[in-house]
This record gives C-alpha cells, sequence and structure tokens, in this order.
C-alpha cells in the first residue's frame, strides 16, 4: 500500500456506515498528512440505495446495490464489513478476504462465531482483519488485549460490554424509567442492534466477550461457551432495594482463570449487583468499560463510548489508517492471534462458581417465615449476611430481601427451589448474584 492513494470498499451504510463516511471526509486533509498517502472511499454496498442519500457526505455515484460491481470496483484495498449479521455477509468477507484484500469489520456476531476460520483465511491470502469496533465501540480495548498486555497472562476481566443495556440500567436505576421506555430511547441514539433483542438478552455481550477472551486467553471461545442471561426480566423494585443497601444493579461479562487450576476459565453474562462505590458502578449511560487483570500489571481500566456512531466509526477508521500505515498488517501477520494452535478449552462447571447473593422473597406475614427460608439456606451451607423488610399495612405477602455471603451456584439453585415449592411463599424468589471484583 504505497500508492498515492488507498482505495476502500465499504459493506453496509447505517449508523456505523455514515459515521465512517462522515470521518473520511472531515478528516480527509489530517489522515492524508499522517499517512503520505489519501484514503478514498470509492465504493458503498447497501440493500436499498435510497437510505444513503440521507447522508450529504455521501456520493450517491459510488453506492451500488450489485455485489459483483462492488466486488470488481479495482483499486481496492480495504474492504470495511458495517453491516452486521452472518450469513451473506460472511461470504461477502471471505470474498474480500480470497480476493487477497484486507477487512475492518465492526461485527462481533460474525467473528465470534466465525473468527478462528476467518484468521486462517486471512493468513493463508496475506491479509489481515482489524475488528476494534467489535468491541467496546471507540474504546481500543482490542488493541490493549492485542498488544500493549502482550507480556500478561491475563488473569480475569470484567466488562459492561453492551451500551443498549446500560443505558436501559442506568435510566431505570436514576430517573426511574421503565424497561421499555429506556430501550425505545436506546434504539432512537443508535446504540442497540437491528435486532435489539440481541442487547437485552445478553447475546451481544456475551459475542464481544467471546471475541476478547479468545485474545486474552489464547482459547477459542463463541458465544456458546459464555453463559448468558439478560436484563429482560429485571424489576424497577429489585434496583430500588439494591440502591437501598448500597448496590447498582449492571450486565456484567465476565472472564476468570479458575483461582485452583489457571487452565480452566469461566466466561459468563448476567446482571448483577457491584458495590455503588467501585469504578463500574460508576459506568452510565452507553459508556463500556473493561477492567482486565494482568498477571504483571494488576487491574488496568478501560472506558468511553461503548456504542453510538461517531465512537465507533473511530474504530474503524482507526482500523483502516493501521492498515494503510502497514503497521497492523504486519503484526497481524507475525503474531499468532486467534490461532488454531492452541490447546483443549477447559471450562469450570457452573455450579462451583462462587457468587454471593441477594434474593428477594415475596412472603406471606406470618410468624416463623424467615425461619423456614433461613433453615433452607443454612442447611444448602449458605450464610445470610443482610435481610431487609419494611413494615407495611395488611399486605398478605411482603417483598424481604436477603443477602448472602459467598455460595456454589449449585447449592444455591438447589435452595431457591426447595424455597419456590414453600406454601408460605408465593412465586419464585427473584435471585441476583452480587459481585466483587478483586482488589488487584
Ligand atoms: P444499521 O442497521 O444501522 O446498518 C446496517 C447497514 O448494513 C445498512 O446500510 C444495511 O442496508 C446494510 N446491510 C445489511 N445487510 C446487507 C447486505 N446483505 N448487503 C448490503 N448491505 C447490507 O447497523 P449499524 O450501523 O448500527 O451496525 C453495523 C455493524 O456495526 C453491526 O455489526 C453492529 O453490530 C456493529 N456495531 C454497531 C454499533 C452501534 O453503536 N450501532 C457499535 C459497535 C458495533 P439497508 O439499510 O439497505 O438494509
Ligand atoms: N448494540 C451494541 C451496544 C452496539 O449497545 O453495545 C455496540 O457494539
Amino acid at each position: 500500500m504505497t500508492s498515492n492513494s488507498i482505495g476502500i470498499g465499504m459493506i453496509g451504510c447505517g449508523t456505523v456506515g455514515q459515521g465512517v463516511a462522515q470521518i473520511l471526509s472531515q478528516q480527509k486533509t489530517l489522515y492524508t498528512r499522517r499517512l503520505g498517502t489519501e484514503l478514498a472511499l470509492q465504493r458503498i454496498l447497501v440493500r436499498d440505495a435510497k437510505r444513503t442519500q440521507q447522508c450529504s457526505k455521501i456520493d450517491p455515484s459510488i453506492v451500488t446495490t450489485n455485489p459483483d460491481e462492488f466486488f470488481t470496483t479495482p483499486n481496492i484495498g480495504i474492504i470495511i464489513e458495517v453491516a452486521g449479521g452472518r450469513g451473506l455477509i460472511s461470504q461477502y468477507v471471505r470474498r474480500a478476504l480470497s480476493d487477497g484484500k484486507h477487512v475492518v469489520t465492526a461485527n462481533k456476531s460474525l467473528l465470534a462465531a466465525e473468527g478462528s476460520e476467518l484468521f486462517s483465511l486471512a493468513h493463508e491470502n496475506r491479509v489481515s482483519i482489524a475488528f476494534e469496533a467489535s468491541c467496546g465501540g471507540g474504546i481500543p480495548i482490542i488493541t490493549a488485549l492485542q498488544f500493549g498486555l502482550m507480556a500478561n497472562k491475563i488473569n480475569a476481566m470484567y466488562g459492561i460490554l453492551n451500551g443498549t443495556c446500560n443505558y436501559i440500567l442506568t435510566e431505570m436505576t436514576q430517573s426511574g424509567k421503565c424497561y421499555s421506555e429506556a430501550l425505545s430511547e436506546a434504539q432512537e441514539h443508535g446504540f442497540a442492534e437491528a435486532d435489539p433483542t440481541l442487547d437485552v438478552s445478553g447475546q451481544d455481550a456475551a459475542e464481544k466477550l467471546a471475541i476478547l477472551s479468545s485474545l486474552a486467553f489464547g482459547i477459542q471461545a463463541t458465544s456458546a461457551h459464555v453463559q448468558s442471561e439478560g436484563i429482560d426480566q429485571l424489576n424497577l423494585t429489585d434496583i430500588k432495594f439494591g440502591s437501598e443497601l448500597g448496590y447498582d444493579i449492571k450486565l456484567l461479562a465476565i472472564a476468570e482463570r479458575n483461582n485452583k487450576s489457571d487452565d480452566h476459565v469461566s466466561l459468563r453474562v448476567h446482571p448483577c449487583f457491584v458495590h455503588t462505590e467501585i469504578p463500574l458502578a460508576q459506568v452510565h449511560g452507553p459508556f463500556n468499560a473493561l477492567s482486565v487483570y494482568g498477571h504483571a500489571t494488576g487491574q488496568t481500566l478501560y472506558y468511553g463510548r461503548g456504542a453510538g456512531q461517531m465512537p465507533t466509526a473511530s474504530a474503524v477508521v482507526s482500523d483502516v489508517i493501521n492498515i494503510a500505515s502497514g503497521w497492523y498488517p504486519h503484526a497481524f501477520g507475525e503474531l499468532k492471534l486467534w490461532s488454531n494452535d492452541h490447546g483443549k478449552n477447559n471450562w469450570v462447571n457452573p455450579d462451583d462458581l462462587p457468587s454471593r447473593f441477594y434474593l428477594r422473597i415475596s412472603a406471606r406475614d406470618t410468624p416463623g417465615v424467615v425461619a423456614k427460608v433461613g433453615t433452607i439456606l443454612g442447611d444448602a451451607g449458605i450464610s445470610v449476611s443482610a435481610l431487609l423488610q419494611h413494615e407495611v399495612d395488611a399486605d398478605k405477602f411482603v417483598p424481604v430481601v436477603i443477602t448472602t455471603h459467598s455460595a456454589r451456584q449449585g447449592a444455591m439453585n438447589k435452595a431457591l427451589a426447595e424455597i419456590g415449592r414453600l406454601e408460605v411463599i408465593n412465586g419464585q424468589p427473584v435471585c441476583i448474584r452480587i459481585v466483587d471484583l478483586p482488589h488487584d
């Protein structure tokens, strides 16, 4: 890539794609000065050309709906994929790599499922795949893991990796908004996926965690290896009780090596309470953060806008510049990133995972109820840490909140089933994990 102009093709031109076109046009002079060559967006492939007409930064003559026309455009060396999804888009990415073009993608679904095959294909064709925008929007966390922390054995990562969920939880906590209102707002801001169930089910964060863990632990993880739960069943009542006890609710993505045998790892995404004073509790709205624990660095923290048009476009264009400069393809070719050359993955049994827990039961307001629940917990080896019940008038059932000391997930599941069978309890107990991050 040494000519005076580097040709770029882009697949998709929605929220992120229009941001990319805007940045490339706004900062043309800066990039030409930095690189010594011009970055030229030469062709854009979309399904419906009318939608790109709203964007004044896009020359309509470069937009096509014809894939063959797109792939045969001469002098294109870098293909940006900001369409999302798999299927046809996977075929396009494979075609680009096979044609000897570098690929920049924001598509975590594709990488989390097919990353290892795509990386092999890129290596076979002596080109690179850059994917900073796939995790954490504008935060350079892929670069940190791939390069900045290279000297470290990574022991654990704790992250807020979905901007839509964090926006919803922040609005519910700070403004008392209902879940559906907050979700609609996140969609209006352009944070959510085309199908927002990917966000709220925890799947999007699971895909990002699979990518980050593959890099950090040198394993081949897909989102199927991540135990995930979403935020769609959360209730304002629990968010309020949590606040009263000094906790904020977050959707955390957690990757940990097992304390006892560190070739075993666990990957999980679930809502949890974190103490209001820890840094991750201060991450609000569409912001993301990732806390990475390296054996030599101890804790490092990466924070910034994890979703939205311009932060994500920033990550995409930075990748383009790093490819155009020749630096990234060289590093990609030399380093065994996401390689097939790995040992067997060993997963921690989820029942063995320790956690503290928050429980809310709806209990009949009669003598002996708390004792019955306490006995079930005690018999399961679970120690109660706090108990909270407000005085209410003439209600048959009252919410009783219990927090516990650390216990095995398997023991808690068994206790929950027994508590749910008590006649003095209405419905199933609500159970939310309380996560305490390591100090270093
Ligand atoms: P949008 O839905 O806003 O845009 C998607 C674009 O891709 C549209 O222009 C759509 O065209 C086009 N497209 C979809 N399928 C095809 C196809 N088969 N052929 C050609 N064009 C196609 O999505 P976003 O811009 O929000 O997201 C794009 C990618 O970036 C996704 O992978 C997403 O996960 C990722 N991402 C998004 C972030 C965000 O904050 N929005 C943040 C980080 C990553 P048409 O309009 O004609 O259907
Ligand atoms: N839908 C994603 C989110 C976009 O809300 O975080 C960023 O990957």
